[in-house]
């Protein structure tokens, strides 16, 4: 009866949550960055060692540029305001995803946030900003072609562990749970390659209505069920 050793989340419902309440998609982004903060904040008091959120996907360049304006602001403002609070509370926050795409100055904070936070041995928070799954895989093929190109490599030594080890999440085991808020039952180009064994875990609830409890239940729910890797159980070993 274990914690999933890396939880990850995709935020969803924002833009929902606000016009229900005739309020503009930028309200339920406020809203949804305070849950963002409040999760971050369980997940290191629960003693979760990975958390992985979908911040801003690389097709969200794609929404009004207000929107994403908003949004980078909101980024921004997290950035300065929390960098020293998961100093303290022993987090260590680490990005996947195109950061080059990003601002200038968001670039220099999420520098910042992750040289001041390497050392913490708590929780590691990654946020994942500008991020595709699809091009995170195309980037590793082309790394390992390159490879190839200057004869440092065979085809031949094209592995698993090999493709894994060039993706942007090669330092964290893949997420062995995945929570989607919303309703919506999709993996929107996130953790393509790591998703293969993770348990999913979906939820009506529109992410600026999520709360600690729910993250509770997800969390039981992986508890209980039973994970067999393609395998047979434990427990039918015993018997066969
Ligand atoms: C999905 O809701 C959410 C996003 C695209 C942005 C996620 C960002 C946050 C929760 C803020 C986190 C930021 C920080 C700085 C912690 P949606 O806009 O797709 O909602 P909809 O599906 O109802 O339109």
């Amino acid at each position: 009866m274990s914690l999933p050793q890396h939880v990850a989340i995709i935020m969803d419902g924002n833009g929902r949550w606000a016009q229900q309440r005739n309020k503009p998609r930028t309200f339920g982004h406020i809203k949804g960055a305070r849950i963002a903060k409040k999760i971050i904040t369980a997940c290191s008091d629960k003693g979760l060692k990975n958390l992985t959120l979908y911040a801003f996907s690389s097709e969200n360049w794609l929404r009004p540029a207000t929107e994403v304006l908003f949004l980078m602001n909101l980024l921004r403002r997290y950035l300065k305001k929390e960098t020293e609070n998961l100093v303290r509370q022993n987090i260590r926050f680490q990005t996947i995803g195109e950061i080059e795409k990003l601002p200038a100055d968001i670039q220099t904070a999420i520098r910042y946030a992750t040289d001041r936070t390497s050392k913490n041995t708590g929780l590691n928070l990654v946020f994942a900003i500008s991020y595709g799954s699809r091009q995170e895989i195309t980037t590793a093929v082309q790394r390992i072609a390159e490879r190839i190109q200057q004869k440092e490599l065979s085809v031949d030594q094209i592995d698993e562990s090999l493709l894994h080890h060039e993706l942007s999440t090669s330092s964290w085991p893949d997420p062995d749970l995945i929570i989607r808020t919303s309703g919506e039952h999709r993996l929107s180009n996130f953790l393509l390659w790591q998703a293969a064994y993770s348990e999913f875990y979906f939820c009506e609830t529109l992410w600026p209505d999520f709360t600690v409890e729910d993250l509770e239940i997800a969390l039981l729910n992986f508890i209980k069920r039973e994970r067999r890797f393609g395998s047979i159980s434990h427990h039918e070993n015993t018997h066969h």
